[in-house]
C-alpha cells in the first residue's frame, strides 16, 4: 500500500485534530489505520471546503483506500463480496450527489458513513483475518 502525500490536500487542516480523531477508530492494522487517518482528512477537508477539487480529492483517494482494503482482504482469503458492495455503494452515492441533488450534505454523509464502516465493517473485516 502506497499511501498519496498529505500535501496533495487542497487546504490547511489541523492535523492533531484529524490524528486524535483516527485514533479512536484504530484497527492494529497500519497500513489500513493509515489510509483511514487519511480519509478522515479529506472529509474533514470536505466539511471546511465542500468544493468539488475537494469531492474529486476524496473520491479518488476513497477508491484507492477501498482497492487497497479489498486486496488486503483478498490476500488474506477473505470473502470480501458484501464489503466491496459497500465500499461501491457509498462511491455511488457520492457522485450522485455531486451530480445533482444538493439538498443532502455530503461532508456529512461521508463522514457519518466513515465513522460506520471503520467502527463496524472495517472492525470486522480485521477480526475475520485475525480469525481465519
Ligand atoms: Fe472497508
Amino acid at each position: 500500500m502506497v499511501l498519496p502525500p498529505a500535501g496533495i490536500l487542497p487546504i490547511d487542516l489541523d492535523w492533531d485534530a484529524v490524528e486524535k480523531l483516527s485514533r479512536t477508530y484504530l484497527l492494529g492494522v497500519p497500513e489500513i489505520d493509515q489510509q483511514h487517518r487519511m480519509l478522515f482528512a479529506w472529509c474533514i477537508a470536505l466539511r471546511r471546503s465542500p468544493e468539488l477539487q475537494v469531492v474529486e480529492g476524496l473520491l479518488a483517494y476513497a477508491a484507492r483506500h477501498f482497492a487497497d482494503e479489498e486486496n488486503w482482504a483478498y490476500v488474506r482469503g477473505i470473502n470480501f463480496d458484501r464489503h466491496q458492495q459497500l465500499h461501491d455503494d457509498i462511491i455511488v452515492q457520492l457522485e450522485a450527489l455531486y451530480a445533482g441533488d444538493s439538498s443532502v450534505d455530503a461532508a456529512a454523509l461521508a463522514y457519518n458513513w466513515l465513522v460506520h464502516h471503520i467502527d463496524v465493517e472495517d472492525r470486522a473485516l480485521v477480526a475475520s483475518v485475525r480469525a481465519s
